[in-house]
């Protein structure tokens, strides 16, 4: 896939017409699927089930942001359900690689992500095994929240290392990304972008989409 991607997150779309929200914004790249369980964040969104039935009524790539305990045992079926994407959080699991190997096994690719107050440098030595690193730009849980500039040193960080061959992966970042922030993290180094309120919250999620897209181009 080539930068900018834009990845309209699910979270801010009416839950009652998801399908209906899901084709609304059929100019974007990825779906945005944030999977919550009410332990490792303080919020609850949806699972399997109903991501599996959101699949068919979209032919988009899905990429599924797992924010939950246990990725070891409830991340894989993501995979096999047919997602191109499962990212799940360094701070849920000791064995992030296994989860990793897991996936790619299961047939998706593979995500790490990292909350705004997690380092990247423990992680590097093992981002050989993932295909997207997705540095959250708000605290986990909720849409609406503002962009915390701060993690954009990370973005550097790791656009460095992909630059350099050093590493092979795309940077992808999630939370409260707009019109009006889109440019500084697109001048870090992001190639995916994740937008939730300010797709959803607009009269027109698709020209929302374009606008986003033309602007992280820019
Ligand atoms: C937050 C989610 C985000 C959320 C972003 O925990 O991971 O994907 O939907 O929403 P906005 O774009 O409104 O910050
Ligand atoms: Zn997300």
């Amino acid at each position: 896939p080539t930068a900018p991607i834009i990845a309209p997150s699910i979270l801010s779309a009416d839950f009652a017409h998801l399908a209906d929200d899901a084709r609304a914004v059929d100019n974007a790249d990825w779906l945005h699927i944030d999977v919550m369980d009410a332990h490792f964040v303080p919020n609850l969104t949806f699972g399997l089930p109903v991501v599996k039935s959101l699949m068919k009524a979209s032919s988009k790539p899905f990429d599924c942001h797992l924010m939950i305990e246990d990725p070891e045992r409830w991340a894989p079926p993501y995979a096999e359900a047919g997602a191109y994407n499962v990212t799940f959080h360094a701070e849920s699991t000791n064995d992030p690689v296994s989860v990793a190997r897991a996936l790619r096994a299961a047939g998706s690719n593979a995500g790490l992500s990292i909350k705004p107050g997690t380092p990247l440098e423990p992680y590097i030595d093992i981002l050989k095994e993932f295909d997207v690193l997705l540095v959250m730009s708000v605290e986990p849980g909720f849409g609406g929240q503002s962009f915390m500039p701060e993690v954009l040193d990370k973005v550097r960080a790791a656009r460095r290392l992909v630059d350099s061959g050093e590493l092979d992966l795309m940077i992808e970042i999630d939370g409260g990304i707009a019109l009006d922030t889109i440019d500084e993290a697109a001048a870090a180094g992001v190639d995916c972008y994740v937008a939730g309120s300010a797709v959803y919250g607009s009269a027109d999620p698709a020209a929302a989409v374009d606008q986003l897209r033309e602007r992280a181009r820019a």
